[in-house]
């Protein structure tokens, strides 16, 4: 899951063009980017379409479904569980609590559709809220199989926080906005799961773009979501591990086995530890795709 493009759930068109983008994951939107009075329409269109494009499209399929608090949750997982998405995004999740709860529901809808138990994966976006933002810790306490990852999101936070913005003069996430991003990480990596980067919702701007991407693969991120089909190629480019980052990755395994698998050893003057040895490992695993 490198990209992960959302495409609002009542537009064919839109969605025609998500498919052809290159992206990882497709989101089938129902939540922040259909009007109230579109919500049953967007859920139609959004059936046929996976039932359309799942055997024969690359991406996977993810569907965002409305949060808990409006209500319209099980009136979306009703309508597109049958067509049998490959994952729920779950917006303004307050904890762990809220991925058990989906889960629950998810059994019961994939029992009635014929689905095996399980079939559906979730990926919560967990800083919408400030209840979830304090809560990045309980996605360990409750992990779930299901659970693909976690990602954030800084629009809704900022409504909720009351801040005027979520960037600085310069265009950097202020305080709050970067707590959130970092307790995505540390969450993640508590709960061993992927830890995915909100948007970039300037989409004519590629060099602001690059500049993110760079900054969250750094910091542990391993894909970004998108809100336009001109973002998926440079996000792609950048959470695909490098060829020269892969075969280090190669010749640090190589040394711990060639070495007898020791705890520590230098390679060209430099230690190398069991984390290193992890790290290598991981981003291997990450360039196997
Ligand atoms: N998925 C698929 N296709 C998209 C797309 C998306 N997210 N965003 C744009 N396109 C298509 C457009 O339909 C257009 O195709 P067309 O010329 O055949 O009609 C083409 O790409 C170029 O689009 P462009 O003119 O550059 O942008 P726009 O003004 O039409 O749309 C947005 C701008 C922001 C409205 C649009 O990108 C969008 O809907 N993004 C997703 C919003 C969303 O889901 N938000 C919720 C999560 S934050
Ligand atoms: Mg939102």
């Amino acid at each position: 899951m490198r990209s992960l493009l959302f495409v609002p759930g009542d537009s064919e068109r839109k969605l025609e063009k998500g498919f052809s983008s290159g992206a990882d994951v497709v989101i089938v939107d129902l939540e922040d980017s259909v009007s109230l009075d579109d919500k049953p329409r967007a859920r139609t269109i959004a059936a046929a379409v996976i039932a359309a494009h799942r055997a024969s499209a690359s991406a996977k399929i993810y569907v965002r479904i409305n949060d808990f608090s409006t209500g319209l949750g099980d009136d979306d997982l009703a309508a597109v569980v049958p067509a049998r998405p490959d994952g729920i995004m779950l917006p303004k999740c307050n904890s762990g609590a809220d991925v058990q709860r989906l889960a629950g529901l998810l059994r019961v809808f994939e029992a009635e559709s014929g689905w095996e138990d399980g079939a559906t994966a979730i990926l919560p976006i967990v800083t919408e809220t400030a209840a979830g933002v304090l809560s990045a810790a309980s996605y360990a306490e409750t992990t779930h199989p299901r659970l693909a990852g976690l990602t954030w999101g800084a629009e809704d936070l900022a409504t909720a926080v009351g801040a005027r913005t979520n960037r600085d003069e310069r265009g950097r996430y202020t305080d709050v906005f970067r707590l959130a991003r970092s307790l995505t990480v540390l969450g993640a990596s508590h709960a061993g799961v992927a830890a995915i980067d909100t948007v970039f919702v300037d989409f004519r701007d590629m060099d602001g773009l690059r500049a993110e991407c760079v900054e969250a693969e750094r910091d542990g991120f391993t894909g970004k979501m998108a809100i336009h089909p001109a973002q998926v190629a440079l996000i792609n480019e950048v959470f695909t591990p490098s060829e020269e980052a892969v075969a280090h990755a190669r010749d640090v395994v190589a040394a711990f086995e060639q070495a007898g698998n020791p705890g520590v050893l230098a390679i060209g003057g430099k230690m190398y530890d069991r984390p290193h040895l992890r790290g290598a490992q991981r981003l291997l695993a990450r360039a196997r795709g």
